[in-house]
């Protein structure tokens, strides 16, 4: 039986020294494992009446448009600063390497919607705390959040937790 967390690479020092990467490329890879990845985030959805799935840019898109097209939804890109045109809102936060910025273009989404946000992995969460706090400013209703991997030890499901919205992962 296949495990998904076989196809999980581990890269020590990268991308700074110190950090331990775990790189989903070989998962992505391999049509088994990407496909089971798929079907179980799918498989645990159980929120009822979901209107989208948002997907945080980049390895995000991969899983969140993937999963928005099986569940016959629209996908909302979250996206790093710069990139999207139009009328956009942002949130700037912390990685374990690095600062960055996350926007929305806000002409795309409606008050209300129920939203599932994905991506591929949760460390310290600041990439995800922003996501949520792009989708809140919105007024959309953040139903779910999941991701293929979560480092617990770093602590951000945990903080995705305490800010009432239900986290699932594959591997942990
Ligand atoms: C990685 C990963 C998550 C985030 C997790 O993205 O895809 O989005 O870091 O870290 P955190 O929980 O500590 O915030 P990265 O910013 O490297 O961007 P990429 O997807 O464009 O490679
Ligand atoms: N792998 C991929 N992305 C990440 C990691 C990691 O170990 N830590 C924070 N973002």
């Amino acid at each position: 039986m296949l495990k998904l967390e076989d196809h999980i690479r581990l890269i020590p020092d990268y991308p700074k020294p110190g950090i331990q990467f775990r790189d989903i490329t070989p998962l992505l890879a391999n049509r088994v494992a990407f496909n089971i990845a798929i079907d179980k985030i799918v498989s645990e959805v159980t929120h009822e009446g979901l209107d989208a799935v948002a997907g945080i840019d980049a390895r995000g898109f991969i899983f969140g448009a993937a999963v928005a097209s099986a569940l016959g939804l629209g996908f909302i890109p979250i996206r790093k600063s710069g990139k999207l045109p139009g009328n956009v809102i942002s949130e700037s936060y912390d990685l374990e390497y690095g600062q960055d910025t996350l926007e929305i273009s806000i002409d795309d989404v409606e008050a209300g919607q129920r939203v599932l946000l994905i991506d591929d992995l949760i460390a310290t969460g600041g990439t995800a705390l922003a996501a949520l706090k792009l989708l809140k400013r919105c007024e959309l209703d953040v139903v779910g959040a999941s991701f293929v991997v979560d480092l617990p030890s770093l602590g951000g499901s945990k903080k995705i937790i305490e800010q009432g919205t239900a986290v699932s992962s594959l591997i942990s």
